[in-house]
């Protein structure tokens, strides 16, 4: 199977996890494209959706499926999203495609988080990906020098990219984050640090893993 194979079968998997009536929070990536191309088979049983980012809204829309502001809902039954690399203890980075900090909002007001990942992003340590941070643009070079100096990593700028809230991504490299709960409130404490992409305070609920045999959930 290749690697979008197994994105779809974890995808397609999640479907079981729907149901009848509920609000539905999406994610954002190419897994989660997979999931809402998926949604056209079940769109008449969604009620609407709360997108993790503008282009997920846009793909949701365009299927005809209503998407809510997530003040509209307040909390909501399932969140759906992949993640960039995942622990066994279901902690996970995020924020690969810059939309972490929406990621993180409506997960948090999500009932069940339920993670679409190929098993390739499975980990024992966090931290091989680049851990990406969005910050606000006016605190740039005193939000880097803390990382770096917390972390020991080297913290590079993600070039080009503006985040739907309109800040910059710093993408921090060469780490090995073995207490990720810890490290997500420490570096959150920055003045200037708008999100963390790892996940640790909450984790997924379920995992749903795309392997050479198909989905396999834990
Ligand atoms: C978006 O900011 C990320 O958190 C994504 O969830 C993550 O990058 C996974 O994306 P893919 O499904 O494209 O690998």
């Amino acid at each position: 199977m290749t690697q979008d194979d197994k994105k779809k079968a974890a995808a397609r998997a999640a479907l079981q996890y729907v149901e009848d009536g509920q609000i539905l929070g999406v994610g954002t990536g190419s897994t989660v494209n997979y999931f809402i191309d998926d949604l056209k088979d079940i769109k008449d049983r969604i009620k609407a959706a709360v997108s993790s980012s503008i282009r997920s809204a846009e793909r949701l829309k365009a299927l005809g499926i209503p998407v809510l502001s997530l003040n509209e809902v307040g909390t909501f039954d399932i969140y759906v999203d992949g993640a960039d690399e995942i622990n066994p203890a279901r902690e996970m980075i995020k924020g690969g495609g810059a939309a972490l900090t929406r990621e993180k909002i409506v997960s948090q007001a999500a009932r069940k988080f339920v993670c679409i990942v190929d098993d390739t992003k499975l980990v024992d340590v966090l931290g091989k990906f680049p851990l990406p941070i969005e910050v606000i643009p006016m605190a740039r070079t005193h939000v880097k020098a803390q990382i770096e100096e917390i972390t020991g990593g080297e913290a590079l700028w993600r070039e080009g990219v503006i985040t739907d809230n309109g800040n910059e991504i710093l993408d921090v490299h060469g780490l090995k984050i073995t207490e990720p709960k810890a490290l997500e409130e420490r570096l959150n404490q920055i003045p200037g640090v708008v999100t963390v992409g790892i996940f640790a305070r909450r984790p997924a609920d379920v995992l749903i893993t795309g392997t050479d045999k198909g989905a396999a959930i834990s």
